[in-house]
């Protein structure tokens, strides 16, 4: 590891990612239970900034997080079990005081995956004060130990974490660049998020994958993700957008179904994102236009499409989905490049 500084200004900006084939099951040291593969998008990121001295003794917990300038004591568990399991390999974390200013693109536990974008800003962070900054597998790997899907967020355009037969390189510890593997297309995908609610959720991503264990319908979901993820890869790279699209609604539907015969069971969609799924079937069919909806672990609904398309996908927004959003709130996000140090005026 290089020399590293005493104390310092750090600061990340990290893009949320929504997932094709999801991530839902996981074991061990946040091992997932199947591959999956995600689209990097651009404008629903989060920035934050790290101020930090590395002291000479040993520190505990000697860390503060703020969101827009509000302190944040809720966000520092998952931040110190992030940096324990980091810490073997980065020791001087044992040593450190660490002030995050913390700020997303989007509303915070909405069900865009600000942890995806949050834990993969902080372990840039780690990475970068520890030397290691360019070095994308291992901040993956970092990353993951947050939280599973921020692996997927350091790449540009899309990222495979878990292993696949398919993909040579493909690793449960990291998420590797799919860059070289994806058609055009889609690389200027666009994603169209439509927020439905943006408080808490009722049940966490992190408990979710935990009633995976004992779900009566875990195998056969493991295998429809690995054989789903082969159909993708090649989708990717042909440029096939019907077959991406017939992929991206299975998964979300199966993802929201898994969650209503967990136990217990329960349940995340809204009668509003259901609405909207009915909208946006009847729109696809009437128009001809390549459009297809996904959902993370939320109510939201994520509309992707080629992006010669956008007039046509925003206007179809304002006149019948507007309705359904929470303050008539959308964020027209798209594929994006990844991460970026910001750089200070
Ligand atoms: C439905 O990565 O948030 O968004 O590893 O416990 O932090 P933890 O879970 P998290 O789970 C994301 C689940 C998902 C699907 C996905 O992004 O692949």
């Amino acid at each position: 590891m290089n020399q590293i500084k005493s104390k310092g200004v750090v600061p990340w900006q990290s893009p949320s990612n929504i997932a094709i084939v999801k991530y839902w099951g996981k074991h061990g040291s946040q091992l997932p239970k199947n591959p999956s593969f995600s689209l990097t998008l651009s404008a629903a990121y989060t920035r934050t900034t790290a101020r930090f001295i590395i002291h000479q003794t040993e520190q505990k917990n000697n860390v503060s997080v703020s969101l827009d300038g509000a302190e944040q004591p809720a966000f520092i568990p998952k931040i110190t079990q992030f940096l324990d399991r980091v810490s073997d390999d980065y020791p001087f974390l044992n040593r450190i005081e660490l002030h995050l200013e913390t700020h997303n693109s989007f509303p915070h536990s909405s069900g865009i995956a600000s942890s995806a974008s949050a834990m993969s800003a902080l372990a840039l962070i780690i990475a970068d004060i520890g030397g290691r900054s360019g070095d994308l597998q291992e901040i993956s790997r970092i990353s993951r130990l947050g939280s599973g899907s921020a692996s997927r967020s350091i790449f540009p355009y899309g990222s495979i974490w878990g292993v696949s037969n398919e993909v040579p390189g493909s690793s449960d510890y990291f998420g590797i660049g799919m860059e070289d593997r994806m058609h055009p297309v889609f690389k200027t995908f666009c994603d169209a998020i439509l927020i439905v609610k943006s408080g808490e959720k009722a049940v966490s991503s992190t408990a979710g994958h935990g009633l995976m264990a004992s779900h009566p319908f875990a195998e056969t979901r493991y295998a429809n993700a690995r054989n789903r993820l082969s159909h993708l890869t090649k989708a990717l790279e042909t440029g096939d957008v019907a077959t991406f699209g017939e992929i991206c609604e299975k998964e979300a539907l199966e993802l929201h179904a898994l969650m209503m015969c967990s136990d217990p069971p329960y349940i995340l969609m809204e009668p509003k994102t259901l609405e909207m799924i009915q909208c946006v079937l009847k729109f696809r069919k009437a128009s001809g236009i390549p459009m297809y909806f996904t959902l993370d672990a939320g109510p939201n609904l994520h509309l992707l499409y080629p992006v010669e398309n956008r007039n046509k996908v925003s206007d179809f927004i304002q006149k019948e989905l507007i309705q359904y959003c929470e303050n008539g709130k959308w964020i027209d996000d798209a594929v994006g490049t990844g991460p970026n140090k910001i750089m200070q005026s």
